[in-house]
């Protein structure tokens, strides 16, 4: 308990993160027409090292000419390991104009991190005068990330968003993986004959989960790699939905409607919801705390589980 309330995350729609290489710039265009509530143009690892100086440059005239509508949109810097990053930002920042919204920092192991990036670019929107004051996301992708993930939250009030990378953690963990996301053959446990598949991801997820409702960021599932197959995208967007997490990546148009599919609260869900809330209002005016909805316990504590799912369809209906 505490007596310190839970700081409410930014109220925009976030169900799914729509990601194209800064290098191939036929796409651009259709990321803007996509369904997607956000954007992601990569400099990072769809990029190759050949391509990055190009890729800014695509990515920064993208950003200034092209219509991006109300999405959020957002640029993936390359790593702080690598020789790359700081002219992303230098670059994009001194060129490209307010439209961009955020700057995704990815491979983030501590807060340490978030500071370097937010010095640098704390510098240069002073310099240039910008005014609308540039958001971060990040991806938790390494061991270091995942047991310095508070702290990575609490880092920066420019800290928006916060995703997890299933390929680049399933490595930097020495996990027998190849897949990106999803249930992998060998996590299963035996009962009698029958496999009974669990979630190598449920750790990490819980625990970005936890960091970013403490600090008031949204969690965002990060890639599911087999474009092809619809219903383990679901079954994995299911799963993050029920542990608390707002949206996930797309890196195939098709994965779009999916992803908006699994986070908008169904019709039934809400209207659920909202009898649960009338039937809790009904209980308080008879001076109540606890009462009965279709056969089953609903109390004070149901109220706030109900107002997650009428709130979240409120924000995306608006
Ligand atoms: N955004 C918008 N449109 C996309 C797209 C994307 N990320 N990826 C593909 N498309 C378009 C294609 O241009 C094509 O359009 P068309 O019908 O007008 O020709 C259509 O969707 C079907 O594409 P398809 O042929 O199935 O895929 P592809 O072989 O062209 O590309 C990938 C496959 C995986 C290389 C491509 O989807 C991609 O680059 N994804 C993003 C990768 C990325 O950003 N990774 C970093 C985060 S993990
Ligand atoms: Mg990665």
């Amino acid at each position: 308990m505490s007596f310190r309330l839970q700081p409410t995350p930014p109220a925009r729609p976030n169900r799914c993160q729509l990601f194209g290489p800064g290098s191939n710039t036929k796409l651009f265009a259709k990321m803007a027409a996509s369904a997607a509530d956000v954007i992601n143009l990569d400099l990072e690892d769809s990029v190759s090292p050949s391509d990055k100086d190009s890729a800014r440059a695509n990515v920064i005239e993208a950003i200034n000419t092209i219509d991006w509508n109300t999405k959020t949109l957002s640029v993936r810097i390359n790593s702080l390991d690598t020789p790359y990053w700081y002219r992303d930002v230098v670059d994009v920042l001194e060129q490209a104009g307010d439209r961009l919204d955020q700057i995704m920092i990815p491979k983030v192991g501590n807060a340490a991190d978030i500071y370097a990036v937010d010095a640098l670019v704390t510098a240069i929107e002073t310099a240039k005068g910008r005014t609308k004051r540039i958001n971060f996301e990040v991806i938790i992708e390494s061991a270091a990330g995942l047991v310095n993930v508070n702290e990575i939250a609490a880092s920066s009030p420019r800290m928006v968003a916060m995703s997890l990378g299933a390929a680049d953690y399933a490595a930097s963990m020495g996990m027998q993986t190849t897949g990106i996301g999803g249930t992998q053959d060998n996590y299963y446990m035996l009962h009698g004959d029958t496999r009974h598949y669990s979630d190598p991801w449920h750790l990490a997820q819980t625990a970005i989960v936890a960091a970013c409702r403490t600090h008031g960021i949204l969690p965002v599932d990060g890639p599911f790699g087999d474009f092809s197959d619809d219903e383990g995208y679901r079954a994995q967007s299911r799963r993050s939905a029920t542990l608390g997490m707002v949206g996930k990546w797309a890196i195939h148009p098709k994965q779009i409607g999916l992803a908006n599919e699994v986070f908008t609260p169904s019709a039934e869900a809400v209207a659920e919801a909202r009898e649960i809330l009338a039937a809790m209002a009904q209980a308080t005016a008879n001076g109540e705390g606890a009462t009965v909805y279709k056969g089953r316990l609903v109390d004070i504590a149901s109220i706030k589980q109900a107002e997650v799912i009428v709130r979240q369809s409120e924000l995306i209906a608006g």
